[in-house]
């Protein structure tokens, strides 16, 4: 008999392995895995080309208005990898740049751009099997996820892989601006009134400071199959 799929919500700061941990144990579960940073990070660049955002506004009339024409989807890549799609088309480079995560952070602070995504996820999440990454996965879009990590590391370290993301992307930032900018999300992100950043009581938390990739993800895998076989009974 095919075992019964569960749902993984993965939570935590920014740039703390989150993805890493998600896109892992997706490939090893054969399940779907979601980015929803992602999907923020989409409505953000839309919304910043169009200048409904821009340095220290945003026209929430316009984004109100702009959000049923605004449509995202993932398409996987040959090498396993999966780009975001905005329209159609593949904005995956775009989105990861430091303006574009911190205009992500700004709109996700609003009430009715979270609602119509959050409502995109659980629709994305109906038949389980699926891999969730994000902020408010185990609280809010499947607070009944058989599987729940809460994911974290110092902001020191969190800068420092940050710093190196950029660099192979041929963007270096200096590492006091990257420390900043990490520690004003981490405080966007916990302090909003919409969906805090929040472990959910019965998350299991991934302190990966220390950890190497290899170590952090036999140990995600234990949870993982543990929680399977726990269901399958
Ligand atoms: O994980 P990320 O850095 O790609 O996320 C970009 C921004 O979107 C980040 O500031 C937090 C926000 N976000 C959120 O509020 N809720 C989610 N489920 C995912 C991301």
């Amino acid at each position: 008999m095919e075992k019964k799929k569960i749902t993984v919500a993965i939570d935590g700061y920014s740039s703390c392995g989150k993805s890493t941990i998600a896109k892992d144990l997706a490939l090893y579960a054969g399940y779907v895995y979601v980015d929803t940073g992602a999907m923020y990070r989409a409505v953000a660049l839309y919304a910043m080309e169009r200048g409904i955002i821009t340095a220290d506004s945003i026209d929430e009339k316009r984004l109100a208005a702009a959000l049923p024409s605004i449509s995202i989807g993932f398409a996987l890549q040959p090498d396993g990898s999966q780009h975001t799609l905005l329209n159609g088309n593949d904005v995956e480079s775009r989105i990861r740049t430091l303006d574009v995560a911190d205009g992500a952070s700004r709109v996700s602070t609003i009430g009715f751009v979270r609602r119509a995504l959050v409502e995109q996820q659980q629709a994305m999440g109906r038949d389980k099997g699926i891999v969730m990454d994000g902020r408010d996965i185990g609280t809010v879009v499947f607070p009944d996820a058989e599987l729940k990590i809460f994911a974290t590391a110092s902001a020191e370290v969190r800068a420092e892989r940050r710093c190196r993301e950029l660099e192979e992307k041929g963007t270096p930032k200096p590492y006091a601006e990257v420390l900043e900018n990490v520690r004003e999300r981490d405080w966007r992100d916990t302090h909003r009134t919409e969906s805090p950043l929040r472990q959910a009581a019965d998350a299991r938390l991934m302190d990966n400071s220390a950890l190497t990739r290899e170590e952090q993800s036999a140990i995600i895998r234990r949870w993982f199959d543990e929680t399977v076989n726990s269901e399958n009974h």
